[in-house]
C-alpha cells in the first residue's frame, strides 16, 4: 500500500503485526501523513494522560508554569493553599493567554486585554466594571473562571488529561509505576529537575524520538564519537577521569532485557558495569537500607522508559527526562532536562551534571547524532515508493509475554518482553507502542462514531 491510498481513519492497514508469523512492517506514512498526525494528536494525545512536568517545578504556594497538552495551551499552577491543578490557559472573555511565561510565582494574572482577574485556584476574582456591565442572567451563571482539565500525579510525576473520559492514572501507568518508583525513590524526598532545561526542535516526526530512547541497536554506528571518548578516558589518554558512565567493552559481555506495557510504557535495561561511575553510586548505603538490595541495583542499572505518548527518563550517562512536543507531523520540538535526587550531595549532583552534559545535553556527544538521524530519515520518507519499514524485525522470535527473572526482580509484569545479550539489540520492544497507537486511534474513532 502506498501512503496516498490511505482512507481516514485505515489505521490497521499501517501496521502489520503478525509477530507469530515472524512479520512486523510500519508504514512510513504513519510518519508523514498529515492525517494520521491529526487523529494522534486527537486520539493520543487530547484524549489520553499526558505529561506536564516534575512538581519539583511547583515547589511553592502560586507557584505556575505554562506548557501544552497536546496542541493545547495549558497553565498548571499551586494554588495558595498548596493545591495543583491545570487549566486552559485562555481567558474566558475574549481568549486571550493569562500565563505568558514559560513559568513563575504569582498571586494572580491580570488579564493583559480586558483585565479580568484570576486567582492561582483558576477562580475570577475580578470582572473590570462589572456593575455597570448590563449584564443579563445567563452570563451571570457561567463560571468566569479558568476551564479546569483533568490533573493527577504519581509520586512527583504530574500528568494532565483534555478530558475526563480517561481511566484513572494508576490504571494508565499500570505496570509502569514501580519502573517509576526506581527514579522517584532515588532520593528519601524523590528527584527534581536540576536547572538549566534545554527546548530545541528537530524537522521530524514526535515518533523518531519516541522510538529511538528505547532503540539499542544505533548506539554503536550512530554515537562511535562518544564511545571512542569514553574508552579514550578510560584507557588514560585524557585528563577528565570524570566521566566514564558507560563501560562499552562490557557490551558484548551484558545481558538484558525489553518490555511492553499495556497502553504504549516500554522499557529497555541492563545492568551498568560502570555503575561505581555514577553519582549515585556515592548514596549506595542509604539507597540499600531504604530501598533494599534489589531495587538499589536496578536504580543503579541502565534503563530507558518510555511513559507513553510524550515523556522518556533515560537512565544511562545519568539521568535525562525528555518531553516530546509534536508540532506538525514533520516538526517536534523536544524539552530535556537533567534530574537527580533531592538533597543529594555536591559530589554526587556534580558528576550528575558532568555526565550529563557530556552525552545528552544539546551541545552533549549524543543528541546532535540523533536529531540528524531523525531528520534523515523524514528526510528519506520523501522516496514514497518505499513504503515500509523494516526496522521493527530484530528479536522477533524472541518476544515473550511473560515476565523474566529481572522483572519479576524489580516487581513488574510486563506485557511482553525479551531478555538476552544486549548486543542482540532488540526491536520488538516497539510493538508496544504501535499497539497502543492503533488501538488509541480506533478507540477514539469508535466513539466518534467514524469506525
Ligand atoms: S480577553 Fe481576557 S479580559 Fe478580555
Ligand atoms: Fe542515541
Amino acid at each position: 500500500m502506498k501512503p496516498n491510498e490511505l482512507k481516514y481513519g485505515d489505521v490497521d492497514r499501517l501496521i502489520i503485526d503478525n509477530v507469530e508469523e515472524g512479520e512486523y512492517l510500519v508504514n512510513r506514512a504513519v510518519f508523514t501523513d498529515e492525517q494520521v498526525f491529526e487523529l494522534e494528536m486527537k486520539y493520543i494525545f487530547e484524549r489520553n494522560w499526558v505529561f506536564v512536568g516534575l512538581d519539583s517545578e511547583l515547589a511553592n504556594p502560586n507557584d505556575y508554569f505554562t506548557t501544552f497538552v497536546g496542541r493545547q495551551p495549558v497553565i498548571v499552577m499551586r494554588d495558595a493553599n498548596g493545591e495543583l491543578a491545570a487549566f486552559i490557559n485562555s481567558c474566558p472573555h475574549k481568549g486571550a493567554r493569562v500565563g505568558h511565561h514559560r513559568k513563575g510565582n504569582t498571586k494572580q494574572f491580570v488579564c493583559s486585554y480586558h483585565g479580568w482577574t484570576f486567582n492561582t485556584a483558576g477562580e475570577c476574582i475580578y470582572i473590570k466594571d462589572q456593575d455597570s456591565g448590563g449584564y443579563a442572567e445567563p452570563f451571570n451563571q457561567l463560571d468566569h473562571g479558568l476551564y479546569k482539565i483533568k490533573f493527577g500525579t504519581y509520586r512527583g510525576f504530574m500528568f494532565a488529561s483534555l478530558t475526563d473520559d480517561v481511566p484513572t492514572l494508576e490504571e494508565h501507568l499500570g505496570e509502569a509505576m514501580p519502573l517509576l518508583d526506581l527514579i522517584w525513590d532515588q532520593g528519601p524526598d524523590g528527584v527534581e529537575e536540576i536547572p538549566g532545561r534545554s527546548t530545541y526542535t528537530y524537522d521530524a516526526n514526535w515518533k523518531m524520538q519516541l522510538e529511538n530512547c528505547i532503540d539499542g541497536y544505533h548506539l554503536t554506528s550512530c554515537h562511535p564519537s562518544f564511545m571512542n571518548v569514553v574508552s579514550r578516558r578510560k584507557a588514560g589518554e585524557s585528563d577528565n577521569q570524570q566521566v566514564k558512565s558507560i563501560d562499552f567493552n562490557m557490551l558484548g559481555q551484558v545481558e538484558g532485557g525489553t518490555a511492553c506495557m499495556p497502553r504504549g510504557h516500554a522499557v529497555i535495561y541492563s545492568p551498568n558495569a560502570a555503575e561505581h561511575e555514577r553519582g549515585l553510586f556515592l548514596h549506595k548505603d542509604e539507597l540499600v537500607e531504604r530501598c533494599g538490595e534489589a531495587k538499589t541495583k536496578w536504580m543503579l542499572a541502565t534503563r530507558n522508559l518510555t511513559i507513553y505518548p510524550n515523556v522518556q527518563f533515560a537512565e544511562n550517562a545519568s539521568l535525562q527526562m525528555r518531553i516530546i512536543r509534536p508540532i506538525s507531523v514533520d516538526k517536534t520540538e523536544m524539552t530535556i532536562v537533567c534530574i537527580g535526587a533531592k538533597g543529594e550531595s555536591d559530589a554526587a549532583r556534580l558528576i550528575r551534571i558532568r555526565q550529563y552534559e557530556d552525552f545528552f545535553n544539546t551541545s552533549g556527544l549524543a543528541t546532535p547524532d540523533d536529531t540528524i538521524a531523525y531528520e534523515d530519515c523524514q528526510f528519506g520518507y520523501q522516496g514514497k515508493e518505499l513504503a515500509w519499514s523494516q526496522g521493527y524485525s530484530r528479536g522477533i522470535s524472541n518476544v515473550k509475554s511473560s515476565a523474566d527473572e529481572l522483572t519479576d526482580e524489580i516487581g513488574f509484569d510486563p506485557e511482553t518482553s525479551s531478555y538476552g545479550k544486549m548486543t542482540d539489540w532488540d526491536e520488538s520492544v516497539f510493538y508496544g507502542g504501535y499497539r497502543a497507537w492503533k488501538k488509541f486511534i480506533k478507540d477514539g474513532l469508535a466513539v466518534d462514531g467514524k469506525d
